[in-house]
């Protein structure tokens, strides 16, 4: 009997390393990553009337509305790869009414994994980031450079990361990050994200195995 997939949030500030992190998970444990900054983006990319919408809010570093957001990760969540290799939700939920929204379908994660980095790092993180629009790979001008000059020359930057709109996020994550930690207090993984982003990722490490022994001598069946 194959045992069930792991299922995994992972929470922080802006430009915490959510999205570097998700990448070192995946490559792991073969989870499917869903993003639900990069649903938003993708749908902006559409055109549709969603997008627009959404492109609003996102410009003013507020969460965009439950109608848009809930409705387009439940749907990825019902997707059967998420079945098959279990799921990393990045960026969801990040208020009380979008962890309600699972919660009432009974969708639980095992472990949520709350990223803590400084805000002065937080925003040289930001006004750093680069974006290839090729491989989706995320860079840092100093931290973590492109590999060649081929990559520096295409990469992008996200319309929402200068030092004024991220402090406009930051706001909005203070205020509602309490409410969602409420809710999965009993599976709260707290780590330092101040770190590199391989010492980072040996913590996370470290509770996902934790969590993969747990599930293991749980079940029965195996
Ligand atoms: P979203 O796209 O989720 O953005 P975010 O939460 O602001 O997070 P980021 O993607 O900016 O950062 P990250 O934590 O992934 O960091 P990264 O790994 O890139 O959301 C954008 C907007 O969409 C929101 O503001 C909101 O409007 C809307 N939205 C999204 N979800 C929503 C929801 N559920 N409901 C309503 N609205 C929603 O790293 C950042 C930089 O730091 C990179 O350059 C990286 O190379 C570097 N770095 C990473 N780790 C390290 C390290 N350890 N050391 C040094 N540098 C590092």
């Amino acid at each position: 009997k194959k045992e069930e997939p792991l299922k995994v949030m992972i929470s922080g500030a802006p430009a915490s390393g959510k999205g570097t992190q998700c990448e070192l998970i995946k490559n792991k444990f073969g989870l499917v990553h869903i993003s639900a900054g990069d649903l938003l983006r993708a749908e902006i990319a559409t055109g549709s009337e969603n997008g627009k919408k959404a492109k609003e809010f996102m410009e003013k570093g507020m969460l965009v509305p439950d109608e848009i957001v809930v409705m387009m990760v439940k749907q990825r969540l019902m997707q059967p790869d998420v079945e098959q290799h279990g799921w990393l939700l990045d960026g969801y939920p990040r208020s009380f009414s979008q962890a309600m929204a699972l919660e009432n379908l009974e969708i639980r994660p095992d472990i949520f994994i709350l990223l803590e980095v400084s805000d002065e790092s937080l925003v040289e993180r930001v006004v750093g980031r680069r974006l290839d629009p090729v491989t989706g790979k995320i860079y840092h001008l100093k931290y973590s450079p492109p590999e060649n000059d081929e990559i520096a020359s295409r990469l992008t930057q996200r319309f929402d990361d200068t030092e004024e709109k991220v402090k406009l996020r930051l706001k909005t994550h203070y205020q509602n990050v309490e409410s969602v930690i409420s809710i999965y207090e009993s599976v709260l993984y707290k780590v330092n994200g101040n770190a590199s982003k391989e010492e980072v990722f040996a913590e996370i490490d470290k509770g996902l195995m934790s969590v993969l022994e747990n599930k293991r001598n749980l079940d029965p069946a195996s």
